[in-house]
């Protein structure tokens, strides 16, 4: 089973980065789970459909089992930097989204995790025609309380994130 994992973040030391890493070792055994990069994506303005990121991204996509969002939360919301590339990604066609299960994975410092931009990342998914696993949600709260060498160390987190990978390759294997 293939499974593209985006992460909504730009930033070097990103934290869900380092949650993305740590993710796909602890997914190995369900399914494998590949970088789907939207870093050289191109601002959206309708001219550059055929840029290679984005057109080698939504190819992956089609061809994969299903996606997971690694996103933070910023301003209570959805990261530009991952609505700008859902914004161009649906705009391929055939639409790379349409129809494939997905589910998201979220961390913050706070004690949100993420949720606020998870079910605003939910409401763009219906447009998508995403099915998004409704449970387990990982909402990591207190995660840099939870880090250590850039490595989630909580072992009820580490469980839990196995846990999800775990109940994702079931979801999947339903479609
Ligand atoms: C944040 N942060 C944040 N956290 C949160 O829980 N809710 C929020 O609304 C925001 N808003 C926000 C806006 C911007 C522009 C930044 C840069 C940060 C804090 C955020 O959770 C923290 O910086 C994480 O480290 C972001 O994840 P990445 O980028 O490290 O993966």
């Amino acid at each position: 089973m293939k499974i593209i994992g985006i992460v909504g973040s730009l930033r070097k030391d990103s934290l869900h980065r380092k949650v993305f890493n740590q993710y796909k070792e602890l997914a190995k055994e369900h399914f494998e789970l590949i970088d789907g990069e939207i870093a050289e994506f191109p601002m959206y303005d309708g001219e550059h459909d055929d840029h290679p990121a984005v057109v080698t991204l939504a190819e992956q996509i089609r061809s994969a089992d299903g996606v997971i969002f690694f996103s933070p939360e910023y301003n209570y919301s959805i990261p530009g930097s991952l609505k700008n590339a859902l914004d161009a990604l649906s705009r391929q066609n055939p639409q790379p989204f349409a129809g494939k299960p997905a589910a998201i994975v979220g961390a913050s410092p706070g004690n949100a995790g993420t949720a606020r931009m998870q079910y605003h990342l939910r409401q763009v998914g219906v447009f998508l025609d995403l099915h998004i696993m409704n449970k387990p949600e990982v909402m990591i709260s207190g995660a840099f309380s939870k880090l250590q060498d850039d490595v989630i160390v909580d072992e009820q987190t580490v469980e839990f994130l196995g846990l999800h990978a775990k109940s994702f390759a079931e979801f999947v294997r339903r479609f």
